[in-house]
């Protein structure tokens, strides 16, 4: 088959085709008779017909074998319904009619992990669900999509022995013993709920339980499930539960409601976690924490995580979306309030650096490619595509510049409105902005414009002093480059929040033209127009304006700033996040210096500054780790054209080294001493800040001494308290060649042996060596008896860190690390559509490729493209990137 007709194949659903469901399920019974081989699934719908329409009885059904089928008691002939593997048509159902239908499902042989499907080995492993997006069509037949929201009964049957659990979400109602050493639950869920919600769970597992009550006085029974060698690191995600309900209940005033709320871990899953209602789901690695195998990054992760799926219980589920299109409405707002609630618990400018570095890192690449699409898309072929950064990240900055632009009390109104009139109904954006709007008399549709459209825009700022009138002139401009999409680009509200510093670092009240109320030294204006000026009255001096501070709109900011100017922000910006923009700026210049060799100033700007920090007292540790180190080889790509990833891996290093060298080898391994010797494994900020600088000082000290940093990390290694500290060391042991890591890989190796979060790290520290080595590597590492493509995150920690983190190694100039990604993608696709979909978006942006390497890409991606058979969300993101 000819790649073009592959690719012309997925057929594209279309928000603008919308319409409203012609049936409706009031509630559902299912009985679930369950088996690892065979599970049968017994479903009663009582079915709601919209009078306005007179269209017939269709319903989702993905490859289920229909073992009976009955309408109103009476069983059918096979002449009144057709079943194409797709959609089951019924004739003869009426308003209030009962359809009964009775399916089997192949548990084991369900790879692709949605639907119904296996954990584990077959003999100890348990069953689950995973149903978003449309996973339950995988389970029965059924109007599998959002807005149909119904009540569920659902009663569980199994055998004793291998199933001692049985869960559902709702609340339990009733449980007990039947013939043969088989036993029964029943769960109802009194909240109605679209089908994606839906969840069961059964098997060996153990649980960790506590009681809560609710600031509205409901006791609550909070049920941490996992597998017997994985419950005793439940502990944190159970007390980062209780932080995050309590939470919820005071900064949205948002209580939980129902008697029980289940969480399960699972090593087999294919996203981070799914907020099923009363029974969240959670891949290990985003729930499963200990010392010994966890470090303070994912600690945070899984904080955020459990908070996140919880947040949805109100944002997604007792409010939900319309259709998928409006995916974001509970994922960038969820994101949002995920961000808050960490921001509160840990170091709020520390988390905005962190959420901005990843926004750049994977939003603003898929957004200047051929997979830009906007936060609400108009179209897609396969849902699962969307499940991006842009509906995820991007969708959080939009909540986040309407939060900012009704202010800490608005924005509570707006939301506490939203949920009172969307209660239990499914929603769309413009109900979202008309309740924020609403509560607070302002009209927020402009902010409509974002969500309709795709890329990045340009903010370019210009100022002007005028020393005679003491006034200075802001200058703003907006632009957005690109148009994959056929979107038209109106201008977009932009809130810029600023400051204006004197050369001495000091801030200026602000004084904006004609105003009179007492002058704040920071403010917000917003950019409504392609262009406006803003004029500051009474400046005495020449200012350096910080701009955009926090980060207030999504937006790429084009200003010319001297080195100099840049240095001061770095220096004197009490503004902790464009404190460390300034220092992203200037390293970004001092890399382009480095690599036009020219005259410098910014390299030794740069370094000058960090030296001055490096020995000032005052400064945060993890703050200063994050200043110490330059933007990354992706972002730094972003500014290029005819992009040589080598190249970039290699003028990184050398400005790197360049500030290794200004701070000195003696200051590097003085400071590096003074941090090893309060080691602890305490997760306080403290010494997670303390932790992140050694670690990057370690780095810097590895570029100038590989000998002395190999005996460093080589001690730090063996003593290690965490894993903080050991993963760190053993990657500057792997990735700076040291003759150690060798030895260390191999302790690693056996030490961790039977924990696979542990040994997931084991193969992402190696797929990350940098350069041409990688591939073989790779390679080898395939070979492990633990490698396997069945599991989503083995996947990730070997194929996922060598394709996405590892740019200098994958982007072999030979076209290898092509190859082997599209060969890889075939074998996968055939297991897990769903992930192998995701990996191939590591194809973004071959077109800005060098040409040897372009060549290499394209070449390897029209093959893949022209395979027989890919899935629908495989074709559908390799017709996309050749675009
Ligand atoms: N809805 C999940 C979340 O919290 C993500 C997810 C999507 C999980 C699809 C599984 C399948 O973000
Ligand atoms: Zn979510």
């Amino acid at each position: 088959m000819h790649a073009l007709s592959t690719q012309a194949a997925p057929a594209s659903i279309c928000l603008r085709d919308y319409r409203a469901p012609a049936w409706r399920v009031d509630t559902v019974e299912l009985d679930f008779d369950l088996g690892i081989d065979a599970s049968e699934v017994l479903a009663r719908l009582h079915l709601r017909r919209d009078p306005a329409q007179d269209a017939p009885l269709r319903l989702d059904g993905e490859n289920l074998q229909l073992l009976s089928i009955a309408l109103d008691g009476t069983p059918l002939p096979a002449t009144a319904y057709r079943y194409d593997g797709n959609a089951l048509e019924v004739d003869g159902a009426r308003d209030g009619s009962v359809l009964e239908t009775r399916v089997r499902l192949r548990p084991a042989a369900n790879t692709a992990l949605e639907g119904l499907y296996l954990s584990g080995p077959r003999e100890t492993g348990f069953l689950l669900t995973q149903c978003e997006a449309e996973g339950f069509r995988h389970i029965t037949f059924f109007p599998d999509r959002p807005d149909v929201l119904s009540r569920y009964t659902v009663t569980l049957r199994a055998d004793r022995t291998r199933f001692p659990v049985l869960l559902a979400g709702g609340n339990p109602d009733g449980a007990g013993a039947l013939d043969g050493g088989r036993h029964w639950a029943r769960f109802v869920d009194p909240h109605p709920k679209p089908s994606y919600l839906f969840a069961v769970v059964a098997g060996h597992l153990q649980v960790m339980e506590r009681d809560y009550v609710t600031a509205d006085d409901h006791a609550v029974q909070l049920k941490i499930w996992a597998e017997a060698d994985a419950i005793d690191r439940c502990h944190y995600a159970m007390a980062a539960l209780e932080r995050a309900m309590r939470w919820d209940e005071q900064a949205y005033g948002r209580n939980y409601d129902l008697d029980v709320f289940h969480v399960v871990a699972t090593h087999d899953f294919n996203m981070g976690a799914m907020e099923n209602k009363g029974l969240n789901i959670f891949n290990a690695k985003c729930l499963l924490a200990a010392p010994d195998s966890t470090t303070d990054e994912e600690y945070r992760h899984v904080e955020a995580v459990v908070a996140h799926e919880y947040f949805h219980n109100w944002s997604g589920n007792r409010v939900t979306c319309r259709d998928w299109f409006q995916l974001s409405l509970k994922e960038g707002l969820t994101v949002f309030r995920e961000q808050s609630f960490s921001a509160d618990m840990n170091s709020a400018p520390l988390k905005r650096i962190e959420d901005v570095a990843l926004l750049r890192r994977a939003q603003f690449p898929e957004d200047a490619g051929p997979l830009a699409h906007p936060v609400r898309p108009a179209q897609y072929s396969e849902i699962n595509n969307f499940y991006t950064a842009t509906v995820y990240e991007k969708g959080a900055e939009l909540v986040r510049m309407l939060a900012g632009a009704l202010g800490r009390d608005g924005f509570r109104r707006g939301m506490d409105r939203y949920f009172e009139r969307n209660d239990g109904r499914a929603a769309t954006l413009e109900d979202f902005l008309a309740a924020l709007g609403g509560a607070n008399g302002t009209d927020l549709t402009p902010y409509l414009a974002w969500y309709a459209q795709a890329g990045t825009p340009r903010l370019k700022a210009h100022g002007h002093y005028d020393a005679v009138r003491h006034t200075y002139t802001l200058t703003l401009a907006q632009y957005t480059p690109g148009g994959h999409g056929a979107e038209p680009r109106v201008p977009l509200p932009i809130p810029v929040k600023l400051a204006l510093f004197t050369p001495q670092g000091d801030m200026l009240p602000l004084h904006l033209d004609g105003q009179t109320a007492k002058p704040d030294t920071e403010r917000v204006v917003v950019l409504e127009r392609a262009e406006q000026s803003f004029v500051f009255a009474d400046v005495t001096t020449a200012p350096v304006p910080s701009l955009l501070r926090g980060f207030s709109a999504p937006v790429i900011l084009e200003c010319d700033y001297t080195p100099g100017e840049l240095a001061l922000l770095l220096a004197h910006d009490v503004d902790g996040f464009n404190r460390w923009e300034a220092g992203q700026q200037l390293a970004a210049r001092a890399y382009e210096d480095l690599r036009d060799d020219t005259a410098g100033a910014a390299l030794h700007a740069w370094c000058d500054a960090l030296a001055r920090l490096f020995d000032a007292a005052a400064i945060d540790d993890a703050l200063l780790a994050d200043l110490l180190t330059p933007p990354g080889e992706v972002e730094l790509a972003e500014r290029e054209s005819a992009i040589d990833p080598q190249r970039i891996h290699h003028l990184r290093q050398a400005l790197q080294q360049r500030l290794a060298a200004r701070l000195g080898a003696a200051a590097l391994r003085q400071r590096y001493a003074a941090l090893a010797a309060h080691t602890t494994i305490e997760l306080d900020a403290a010494s997670q800040a303390q932790r992140r600088l050694k670690r990057r000082v370690l780095e810097l000290l590895a570029l100038l001494d590989r000998a002395g940093s190999g005996e460093l990390a080589t001690a730090q290694y063996r003593e290690a308290p965490g894993m903080t500290d050991r993963l760190a060391a053993l990657s500057v042991l792997v990735r700076s060649d040291a003759p150690q890591a060798a030895a260390a890989l191999r302790d690693y190796r056996e030490r961790h042996a039977g924990n696979a979060l542990a040994l997931d790290k084991w193969f992402a520290v190696q797929a990350q060596l940098p350069g041409e080595r990688a591939l073989d590597r790779v390679r080898r590492l395939e070979r492990d008896a633990a490698f396997t493509l069945k599991n989503p995150n083995r996947v990730q920690s070997l194929l996922g860190a060598f394709v996405r983190n590892n740019p200098s190694g994958f982007h072999r100039v030979d076209g290898a690390g092509y190859r082997l990604l599209a060969e890889r993608l075939v074998a996968l696709d055939a297991l897990n559509p769903q992930v192998a979909a995701r990996l191939a978006t590591a194809f973004n942006g071959w077109q800005r490729l060098e040409p040897l390497r372009r060549e290499a890409a394209h070449a390897a991606i029209v093959e893949l493209a022209g395979h027989h058979g890919l899935s629908r969300n495989l074709a559908e993101i390799i017709g996309s990137v050749l675009n």
